[in-house]
């Protein structure tokens, strides 16, 4: 954070062309989804408000990121020749993405903070050198991305829709989360077709970079987690309700995701990690 904290920052604009209906159209699901719900700000005790602002920027920021990179993986997958049902899918993974960004964006503005975005805040993450190696590092970007972090990302915004209160905390999440269940397994499908043929030595190269996800996923979120389960503190408890649950509670989630779906899905790949799960003490 303290690198992207430098960086400029630009307004998010959500509506700027003619487009703009129809932007409004795929946010709303065609009249499927409702309109965020009113938020009155005395519900918000005063002191939590500025970590409550920063907490929902994060998560935008994260949406975004995710943009940029489904972007990528979608362009990767197009040029090393994916299926269309491949292609079709991931997609529409970069419209929903879009989609998070403008939901996040509504709660900040009723939060009354103006909803910003980090310029070239994400590194390329691909290798476009036209050599034998670029196709398997986009193959293991994707694997990183989305049988990890997105699988994982799915399970963290179930548990935090058990524990948010604040309306229009709840309706966000719930609009997040029903896009991103599929995401991780979109991520899966496409890597089935690819991983499964991977060399003994590219299966190593990839152990490694999955090896690398987990530990920074695990940092992302404020680990690894010391010491052994504990209460949650009534400030902690205040911030689930309004849709941020604390570290602990995402951490334990990851370590549990990791161990009923992450590991068991790359183990079906053929790529069996040797990681250690659980709290340190
Ligand atoms: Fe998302
Ligand atoms: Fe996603």
């Amino acid at each position: 954070m303290s690198c992207r904290s430098t960086l400029p920052r630009f307004a998010v604009n959500r509506a700027a062309t003619r487009m703009a209906s129809l932007h409004r159209q795929r946010v709303r699901r065609d009249g499927a989804a409702d309109d965020p719900p009113a938020l009155d700000l005395k519900d918000i005790p005063a002191a939590l408000l500025p970590d409550v602002v920063a907490g929902w920027q994060r998560l935008m920021e994260s949406e975004y990121e995710s943009v940029v990179i489904s972007g990528w993986m979608t362009g990767a997958l197009a040029r090393l020749g994916a299926p269309l049902d491949v292609l079709g899918a991931f997609g529409r993974v970069v419209e929903d993405e879009v989609r998070h960004v403008d939901v996040a964006a509504d709660v900040l503005q009723a939060l009354g903070a103006t909803p910003t975005l980090p310029r070239d805040a994400t590194p390329p993450v691909l290798a476009w050198r036209d050599d034998a190696e670029a196709d398997e590092q986009a193959i293991a970007g994707m694997v990183a991305f989305f049988v990890i972090g997105e699988l994982v990302s799915a399970h963290e915004f179930r548990h935090a829709l058990n524990l948010v209160k604040l309306p229009i905390a709840q309706w966000a999440l719930s609009e997040i989360h029903r896009d991103e269940s599929f995401h991780g397994a979109f991520g899966f499908e496409a890597a089935r077709l690819f991983v499964p043929d991977f060399k003994p030595v590219q299966k190593d190269r990839l152990r490694v970079r999955l090896t690398d996800e987990l530990a920074r996923f695990e940092r992302r979120i404020g680990g690894p987690l010391e010491g052994p389960p504990r209460e949650l503190s009534q400030r902690e408890r205040d911030m689930a309700a309004l849709g941020l649950p604390p570290p602990v509670v995402m951490l334990s989630v990851f370590y549990d995701a990791l161990e009923k779906h992450v590991l068991p899905r790359l183990a079906e790949l053929g790529v069996d990690l040797d990681v250690h799960v659980g709290h340190r003490e």
